[in-house]
């Protein structure tokens, strides 16, 4: 089956990010002139997906907006010879397809997943957190979308990290089939470094098989009180192939401050326009310190 979807779930309350998330969405704050979530959409198109289903909530309407036209601001900077931005604004608002459905209320990643499934249909699809950058030639969701081609099951998106950080990430469990591919029995949040099965976690890149939804449906609440997609990928381990690949890229938890600044910094030094402004504003800072 070829993976069209992607279901990208926007409708929690940032609220690592209060006050600027009071009113407006953690999606929608830039890292330099783009939000986060331009990023995450640019990965789904470059990754051949043709439709984003936004899993939204009140208050979160700029996103959508986002992606829209906007001809009143395309006819201004017409009117006002800005040929380039006019462009460049012009093309977000052809960029893709978007569907949004709506979370009533934010009873976590697995419920929000749930609440798409009337659009996604019958099809497999992808998930991807807006609020996590990973940055390579080849998009991370494209990466895994070929290993679902080439294993038929759900993949899940996976990264090495330290094992004294373990207990911050879900992570999975499984007996490798090739260097960067796991066959996998499940995922455990959350382990102390002596607990955990591997140093392999999952920040938030997923080609599901359609069969998550069953096991979404069927699932209890969980951690916090909340319908975890971790639950459902579990019980999806027990019924069917679930793979974890290794994917390639740098990834950015722009949901946190400290990634966001990361992010923020590191794309800057990436731009031809902004680099030596921001190696010299590093420069100045380092004399300080
Ligand atoms: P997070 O827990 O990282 O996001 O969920 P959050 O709740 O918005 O942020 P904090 O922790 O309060 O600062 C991961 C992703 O899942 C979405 C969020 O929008 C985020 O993109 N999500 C989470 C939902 O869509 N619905 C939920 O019920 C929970």
């Amino acid at each position: 089956m070829k993976i069209k979807k992607a279901v990208i779930p926007v409708a929690g309350k940032g609220t690592r990010f209060l006050p600027a998330t009071k009113q407006v969405p953690k999606e929608m704050l830039p890292i330099l002139d783009q939000p986060m979530i331009h990023y995450c959409v640019e990965e789904a198109v470059l990754s051949g997906i043709q439709e984003i289903v936004f899993v939204t909530s009140s208050g979160k309407e700029a996103i959508e907006n986002y992606f829209d036209r906007n001809i009143e601001l395309e006819t201004f900077l017409i009117k006002n010879n800005k040929q380039e931005l006019f462009e460049k604004i012009r093309k977000i608002g052809d960029m893709i397809e978007i569907v949004t459905v709506r979370q009533k209320e934010q009873l976590g990643l697995g419920h929000a997943v749930l609440c798409a499934k009337s659009v996604v249909g019958k099809e497999d699809f992808a998930v991807i957190l807006g609020d996590d950058i990973v940055v390579n030639n080849i998009p991370v969701t494209r990466q895994l979308i070929d290993c679902y081609d080439k294993h038929h099951g759900s993949v899940i998106g996976v990264m090495q990290v330290a094992k004294e950080l373990t207990y911050k990430y879900g992570i999975v469990k499984g007996t490798s089939i090739d260097g960067k591919t796991l066959k996998m029995q499940g995922m455990v949040e959350k382990p102390k470094p002596e607990d955990a099965p591997t140093n392999l976690a999952t920040p938030g890149r997923y080609i599901l098989k359609n069969e998550i939804f069953g096991a979404l449906e069927r699932i209890e609440r969980g951690a916090g009180g909340e319908y975890q997609l971790t639950d459902a990928i579990n019980m999806l381990c027990l019924e069917d192939k679930v793979f974890a690949h290794e994917f390639e890229g740098q990834r950015y938890d722009t949901g946190s401050l400290e990634g966001y600044l990361r992010a923020t910094v590191d794309f800057a030094l990436g731009r031809e326009d902004l680099r030596e402004t921001m190696i010299t504003i590093l420069k100045e800072k380092r004399k300080l310190i």
